[in-house]
């Protein structure tokens, strides 16, 4: 993709001794400039340095817009919160993917068409049997996932877009059929197949919680609220994950391994699984006495521990997940008739003592998606291992989505960063005998 339209390219001026180039720097639809260092090394031999990359683009993007200040996000232009509200999971899979907002029969073939993709080969479920029953899920879906590109030959060439758009379908329908099926086998239940004459939400809890022997209802006010979680979590722009994703495609290498590059990297505490220690640590705090002893932890730089579920390294204001979160955590628990959760009294207590103290003011942490989220799904009946497996299934969706968007763009290269070297220089090898 070429330099954003419309904006004239002004420039920023590197002196180095008595050397000076000028930097082109582009300008985005909206959000910061980037300066463009593509030539920076062969014109002077030097490199950036930015380690987490807290001041760097890795690329140019046209799907999800985050204004970390302000506590804005926007898929395709759309606020979250809109389409949490009026939309569905596979509409904004459509949005995501195709741009715009698909129009009704845009939508039906849509929903029909991930619909009918959403079983996977028989011989999956054998895969499955060779894991341990107490295998974390998010092992047993890096494992699956990657494992599908043994069964979709017809559509792992990336330079077809019949086979990447198949692909991209394929995703985001196998994936609720995976994540039941890790939750089934890890409970030594049997694996339970998708049903066509449901919505995706409900299929997908269906396939979690029904069982051989007795008809399975779904609860309408739970499948859209599970629809909305996925909404939540569809995309994030370069956060780490998606960055995983991006970096394995530039390779050239085939969705499903990327996708389950992508799964892997999600599962660490910093990211996606922040979910599942978020509800750990309510637990180990236990009460509402006890917070104070675990703020006061927090903040001990000594202290390895921190308040998971709090913080961003974009969001320096709340994170507009975390607010409709909280509002579906209400919802779910009112529904499920839970009147007074202990989990939810500390998280609401600990948010309120959080927010007015001046460590946590002055460094802008506030609750992120993941803080309330673990309340959410343990209330809809999901133990604490799925938790950020079910934040893979529906980020898969944003994955697949920006890793398309690499594939078509025609300036895109293999990424293959460089580093500061500080290690030793050259040194001849010594014999092991005259080592001392
Ligand atoms: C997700 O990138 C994305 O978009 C991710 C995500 C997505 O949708 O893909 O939004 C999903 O991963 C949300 C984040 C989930 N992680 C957690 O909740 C884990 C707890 N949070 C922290 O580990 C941390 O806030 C991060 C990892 C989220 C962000 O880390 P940064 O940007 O590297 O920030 P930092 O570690 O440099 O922290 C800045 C300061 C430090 O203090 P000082 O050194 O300045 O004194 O804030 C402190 C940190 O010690 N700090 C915290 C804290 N988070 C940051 N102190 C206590 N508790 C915390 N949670």
């Amino acid at each position: 993709m070429d330099a954003i339209d419309g904006n004239s390219a002004k420039s920023a001026t590197l002196t180095i001794g008595n050397e000076s180039w000028e930097l082109p720097i582009l300008n985005g639809t909206v959000g910061p400039d980037v300066i463009d260092i593509g030539k920076l090394y062969a014109q002077t031999g030097k490199f950036t340095y930015d380690p987490g990359f807290t001041s760097t683009a890795s690329c140019e993007s046209q799907i999800t817009y985050i204004d970390g200040d302000e506590g804005i996000l926007l898929y395709r232009g759309y606020p979250i919160e809109q389409l949490a509200e009026s939309g569905d999971f596979l509409e904004t899979c459509y949005l995501l993917l195709y741009g715009e907002l698909p129009t009704a029969a845009q939508k039906a073939d849509f929903d029909y068409r991930v619909t009918r993709h959403t079983m996977v080969h028989e011989q999956m479920s054998r895969f499955f049997h060779g894991f341990r029953r107490d295998a974390h899920p998010m092992s047993v879906m890096v494992a699956s996932v990657g494992a599908l590109s043994a069964f979709y030959h017809d559509s792992t060439d990336i330079s077809d877009p019949q086979q990447r758009m198949i692909a991209s379908i394929r995703m985001i329908a196998k994936m609720p059929t995976l994540a039941a099926m890790a939750y089934k086998y890890s409970i030594g239940q049997p694996f339970v197949y998708p049903k066509n004459d449901l919505d995706y939400a409900s299929n997908f809890l269906r396939m979690c919680f029904s069982v051989p022997c007795e008809e399975y209802k779904a609860n309408p006010i739970l499948s859209r609220a599970i629809d909305r979680i996925f909404i939540l979590h569809a995309d994030h722009e370069q956060n780490a994950s998606t960055s995983t994703v991006r970096l394995a495609g530039s390779s050239g290498a085939n969705p499903f391994a990327c996708i389950a590059a992508g799964i892997a990297c999600l599962w660490g505490p910093a990211h996606g699984g922040a979910n599942e220690a978020a509800l750990k640590m309510l637990g180990e705090i236990g009460s509402v006495e006890r917070i104070p002893e675990y703020i006061k932890r927090a903040k001990d730089k000594n202290d390895p521990f921190r308040l998971m579920g709090f913080g961003h390294r974009v969001y320096k204001n709340y994170d507009p997940r975390a607010k409709i979160m909280q509002k579906t955590c209400h919802e779910v628990l009112g529904e499920l008739g839970i009147k007074d959760d202990p989990l939810l009294d500390i998280a609401v207590e600990l948010e309120r003592i959080a927010l007015q103290d001046e460590y946590f003011v002055e460094r802008k942490l506030y609750p992120n998606i993941d803080f309330y989220s673990g309340i959410t799904l343990r209330a809809l009946g999901f133990p604490t291992s799925m938790f950020t497996v079910l934040f893979a299934l529906a980020r898969t969706v944003g994955w697949i989505g920006q890793w398309k968007e690499m594939i078509e763009d025609p300036g895109q290269r293999i990424g293959r960063p460089r580093q500061l070297y500080t290690g030793a220089t050259h040194r001849d090898y010594v014999p092991i005998a005259r080592r001392k």
